[in-house]
């Protein structure tokens, strides 16, 4: 917290801080992996960019750049002395003046690293998930930005996410104020038709996830057509796969849809495909083509592994 390592018992923060009355904090969810090369955060700059993009957007100036930040992160798993986690790394304003205006506020930041397995379940990532179209939208243009990856946004996604539950699904996919498909409560949204994968743009009120970018980018390396498209509701009545995309959830089947199967109710062709390449990727059994991995301790990565072609530089 604030650039010291804190017991967890020990981490708290007043019930004055800003942050808890108007949801002023930004934050990432990224994860570390055990990989048979050693501890590798994915994608980690990546969500450091987004941590601070967020914060530009909400006027925060962060009291250690970007790539301190990062430095700390590897520190607090190392710290914490984790083969894999979830890392959460939040700028916030914190105590000093209760008003709506946050500049008397100060910037704090903390970095809380945990164990958290699958998301959905284990059985998801095989089976897929039963959702259902949210009755809430996702934040109209110009109202709650959704590049920024914001505690306020969250608001929002209980909603989904409450509705979806109490209603026997495991989540729910909002559309945007238009009527479009936007993305789920916490992950963004694929939808395979005819060998094309697509998933909604930026413009529909979606956050700009790191999972839906490496999912392009293995998509495209395995030869699909993708397009990032205003979609239809009724596209996923009617596609032949569906699938999450996010952190949390890694690379999760849809099943279902409104009750409505899709295709067979199960896992398709190109999900599979897709989720594979992926997997490889953060299990560190393919070589890291797109330079993905960040090894966490010192001797790491090690030489190795699967194909014996993965040529990287030891860490000292
Ligand atoms: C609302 C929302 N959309 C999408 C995502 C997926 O983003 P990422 O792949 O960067 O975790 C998340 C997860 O952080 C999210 O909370």
């Amino acid at each position: 917290m604030n650039g010291s390592l804190v017991e967890w018992k020990d981490a708290n923060i007043h019930i004055a801080s800003h942050v808890i009355h108007y949801g002023s904090g930004v934050f990432e969810g990224a994860r570390c992996y055990n990989t048979p090369r050693g501890s590798a955060c994915f994608r980690l700059d990546t969500h450091m960019k987004r941590l601070f993009d967020s914060a530009r957007i909400y006027r925060m100036e962060p009291t250690f750049d970007q790539a301190t930040f990062t430095e700390a992160v590897l520190e607090t798993i190392r710290a914490n002395g984790q083969k894999a986690c979830y890392i959460r790394p939040i700028v916030y304003r914190g105590y000093n003046a209760l008003g709506v205006n946050p500049f008397p506020c100060p910037v704090d930041s903390a970095i809380l690293t945990w164990e958290w397995g699958a998301y959905l379940g284990k059985e998801a990532l095989e089976q897929g998930v039963d959702v259902r179209i949210s009755s809430w939208s996702r934040s109209a243009p110009n109202t709650l930005p959704t590049l920024a990856k914001t505690s306020a946004n969250y608001a929002n996604s209980q909603l989904i996410k409450m509705e979806a539950i109490t209603e026997g699904y495991s989540e729910g996919i909002a559309l945007d104020t238009f009527g479009y498909l936007s993305e789920g409560s916490g992950q963004n949204l694929f939808v395979v038709r005819e060998d094309v994968v697509y998933t909604p743009p930026l413009t529909a009120s979606i956050l700009p996830g790191i999972t839906r970018n490496s999912v392009i980018t293995i998509a495209r390396d395995l030869g699909f057509k993708v397009r990032e498209e205003m979609l239809p509701r009724e596209l996923l009545y009617i596609c032949d796969e569906a699938f999450f995309a996010g952190t949390a959830v890694e690379i999760t089947p849809i099943r279902s849809v409104d009750k409505i199967p899709i295709d067979k109710g199960a896992r398709g062709p190109i999900t599979t495909a897709i989720q594979q390449a992926f997997f490889d990727i953060i299990n560190g059994e393919v070589p890291d083509r797109h330079n993905w991995l960040t090894f966490v301790y010192p001797g790491e990565p090690l030489q190795t592994v699967g194909s014996g072609t993965a040529k990287t530089a030891t860490r000292v």
